[in-house]
Parts: C-alpha cells; structure tokens; sequence
C-alpha cells in the first residue's frame, strides 16, 4: 500500500489547502468536489478564495503533475490508499452542525470500498462533534462496503488548525497533530504519514481516542474565542475607568507563561467561518446532552454585543446618526482574507444603516462579498482615503496593514469633521489625541 498518494474529499478552503501543500511535497493527491464550476477553476489553476501563497503553489503541483481535481470519486478512492474527509459541517437553525456532506462521502466511500480488495484509511478532517466518527462514517462505511473497520479499512479522526490567511504557513509550522484512532493499526498508518510529510520537522504527535479528537477541535476554538472575548470584556470595563488602556493589561497579563500573550488582542469581537459556528456547536451539543454551559454562553454573549459598542461610540460622538456619513475602514473579518463570514462589519453597517446613516464602506480585499451582502445599502470606496472624504466620523473594524498607515493629519485634511474610533487599536493613542476626536476600544480616558 502507497501512503503516499492521496485523495481529499471536499475543496473548499481547508481540504484544498490542504491537499496542495500535500502535493507540494511530493505526494500524488487527487482533490475532489461535487461542484465542477470549482474543479475547472482549480485545474485552471485559479484558487476560489484569497490565500496568501496559495496560487503559486498550485502553479507548482499542476506543472508537475502532483495534484489534479475531479468529481470522479470512485477513480479517487481506487488510486488513492487514505482519503481525508475535508468537507463543510455548516450550522443549522439551531445551531448544531449539519452532518450531510460528511454523510454523502461516507457514502462514496463505503460505496467504492465495498469492490476494492486493499486496505483503505479513512481520516476524518472535518469539524464534527464527538461520536461522529465512530457513529456514522464508520457505520455508514462498514454498512455500505460490507467491510469491517480496523480489519478491511482503518479510521481516524485529525483536526485541523489552520487560520485563514495563514493557512500555509499553519500547515507547514503546526504545533501539533492531534490523531484520533478507531485502533492503533489505522494511528500508526497517519503517524508514519505525517513523519513523512513533516520529516526532520515534525511535530508533537498526540494519539488518542476518536472522540477526544473530535471535542478537541472545539475546545481548542471555544478556548481561543473565551481568550477574546475575556479581554473585550476587560475593554468594556477599561472604557469606565480613567487611565487604563486594555492593550498594557493584555501585556501585563501575558508576561505571565501561564497565560500567554496571543488571541488577548481587544477589539469588536470575534467573527469568520469558524469561532462563530465552533461555539455554537459546542453550545448546542453541551444542552442535548442535558449539561448548560453556563461560561461557552457568556463567551457567546460578550461577542454578540461587541460590535455594538463602535455604534454607541458613534452615537456619543455624533449624537443622532441620521443623516450623518460613517466612514467603515475594513469588512473582512479579520485582515489577510476576503472572507466575510459572520464578519463583526455586517452587525455594525447594519446598526448605522437602521439608524438612518450614510454609510460608505471600504477594504482592500474584500469589496466584491462586500456587494453581495449590503447591496445599495452603503457607498462603495475605491481607497481609505475615498471612503472617509467628507465623513463625520470613521470607525477602524479590521485592523488592515494599509490603515495603520493613516496618520491623524489624513482624517483632519479629508473628514468634515475628523473623529476616529479605533476598533481594533491600530493607532497610537498619543498620536491622535488632541488632533482629532479620538476614541477607542478598551482606552479609559
Ligand atoms: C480559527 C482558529 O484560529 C484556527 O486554529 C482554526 O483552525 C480555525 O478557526 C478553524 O476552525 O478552521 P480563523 O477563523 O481563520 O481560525 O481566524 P483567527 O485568526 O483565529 O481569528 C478569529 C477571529 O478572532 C477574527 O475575527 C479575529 O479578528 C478575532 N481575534 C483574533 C480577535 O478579535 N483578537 C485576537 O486577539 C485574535
């Protein structure tokens, strides 16, 4: 059995990520998708999303015939000796996660599986609560092919880390690889796989049961998400009290090794395809077990106000906010992305649009999603300089490279009147007070 070639179930950013950066060292991948609209895009070597890195590596595993896209995934499973499942688990009304894609290759799965004679290993990628694994693709498998797991086939369960933007650089440097394994054949099979990948680099390896695994993708989110929204909540606190800045007690408190000094940036609150949707999921699983998760809620709860907090900022600024023109700087959810997924900038254009502003909007990437979301709803800018021309007030919501830059004698030259609430504290406050309005998230004045 070939270890070496590959097929990746599902081509949206995780698999197809993932897949390329497997291609691009050596192994022989086949990605596959339901969707041909996205296969001929790939193969044209064209990547759906913005990442940064990406193309020019698929450039490179096209031109030398490492990877290739299809919908065929009998030939995928047939050439390939281990398929990673990498598809969406997308959130349903009420909040849990919706299992049909990982569902549909399972049946693909079990349905080649059944006539092929060599042994197969199955790694599930996809965010799936615990018990998935083991209850339904290995049931589903196992029903289908007629085989038994851990004797035809093998299963494990191997989260992913990656963070949009750096998901690259994410795959090649992991802190670790967490290896769920249904038996410890099926373990051996994916440590020895990612030794090869990593080679002299590779990471700490934990192996452990499927369904550890699986809840520790969730914890590890809902953790990094509670880091965020314990320092937002500081901010808040910060805002009441004169002389505190959030940004000295985040740096006060992660001097301590304890407590580490990343994820404690304050802001507008956490957004994108993953957090958002992660906590939820936990959320909704902890109550059909009958558990409330009384602190996962309260996480919840912090970041689903935080937006808001610009928008009363906005209002103590300029009073009323009809009629008034708000510059938005950045509407991706975070910088390095186009990606506006449960972005923080949708709650806020929303709020000041409801509340009669004009709203003119602007980022450097991420302007095409922009449309499809607010519509005629705001003006659309071609630059930061363009969108906060003539505006009453301008509120930093992703923390882009390029606003960084903006120095105060900008807002003073190019607003009417030159107010600036920093959202994400980009700016240093000694550089901004006294020049212009200024205010900011977690700065007490
Ligand atoms: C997140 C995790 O970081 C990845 O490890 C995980 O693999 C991924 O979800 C996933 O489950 O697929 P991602 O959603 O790309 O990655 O974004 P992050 O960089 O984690 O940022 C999430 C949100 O938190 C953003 O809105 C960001 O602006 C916000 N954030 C982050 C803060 O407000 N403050 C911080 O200090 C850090």
């Amino acid at each position: 059995m070939n270890m070496r070639n590959v097929s990746v179930f599902g081509l949206g950013y995780v698999g197809l990520t993932f897949a390329i950066c497997l291609a691009s060292k050596g192994f022989n991948v086949i990605g596959v998708d339901v969707d041909k609209f996205k296969i001929d895009l790939i193969s044209n070597g064209k990547i759906p999303f913005h990442e940064p890195g990406l193309n020019e590596l698929l450039d490179e595993v096209l031109r030398n015939g490492n990877f290739r896209c299809t919908d065929n995934y009998w030939t995928a499973i047939t050439e390939s000796s281990i398929s990673f499942i990498c598809v969406g688990t997308p959130s349903k009304p009420d909040g849990s996660i919706d299992l049909k894609y990982v569902k549909n290759v399972s049946t693909d799965v079990g349905t080649v599986l059944k006539y092929k004679d060599m042994y197969h290993l199955i790694v599930v990628r996809s965010t799936v609560t615990p018990g998935t694994t083991r209850n339904l693709v290995r049931k589903v498998v196992e029903h289908l092919s007629g085989k038994k797991c851990g004797f035809h086939f093998g299963l494990c369960m191997n989260p992913e880390f990656l963070r949009e933007g750096s998901a690259v650089h994410d795959i090649f440097h992991s802190d670790r690889v967490i290896i769920g394994e249904f038996d410890s054949k099926s373990g051996d099979l994916l440590e020895s796989f990612y030794s090869n990948f990593y080679g002299s680099h590779t990471p700490p390896i934990l192996r452990t049961s499927l369904e550890n695994a699986e809840l520790i993708k969730y914890a590890n989110n809902a953790f990094l998400a509670m880091k965020i929204s314990f320092i937002n909540e500081l901010a808040n606190i910060c805002e009441y009290i004169g002389n505190t800045d959030v940004k000295v007690i985040a740096k006060g408190i992660g001097l301590d090794h304890r407590v580490n000094p990343s994820f404690l940036n304050a802001g507008l609150g956490w957004g994108g395809s993953c957090f958002p949707k992660d906590v939820q999921a936990l959320i909704s699983f902890a109550k059909n077990l009958n558990y409330d998760p009384i602190l996962l809620n309260a996480v919840k709860k912090v970041n689903d106000l935080q937006p808001y907090r610009a928008v009363d900022m906005a209002k103590k600024l300029l009073g009323k906010l009809k009629n008034k023109k708000i510059a938005i700087l950045g509407l991706a959810f975070k910088p390095g992305t186009d990606d506006m997924r449960n972005a923080v900038s949708i709650k806020i254009v929303n709020r000041l649009v409801e509340e009669g502003a004009r709203v003119v909007v602007y980022d450097p990437v991420a302007m095409d999603n922009a449309r499809k979301i607010f519509g005629n709803n705001v003006v659309y800018a071609d630059s930061s300089i363009q969108c906060i021309k003539g505006c009453d007030c301008c509120i930093i919501v992703t923390e882009w490279d390029e606003f960084r830059y903006l120095k105060p004698e900008v807002f003073v030259k190019y607003m009417r009147f030159p107010a600036v609430i920093d959202g994400r504290r980009i700016f240093d406050p000694s550089k901004f007070l006294g020049r212009v309005k200024y205010v900011a998230i977690g700065l007490g004045l």
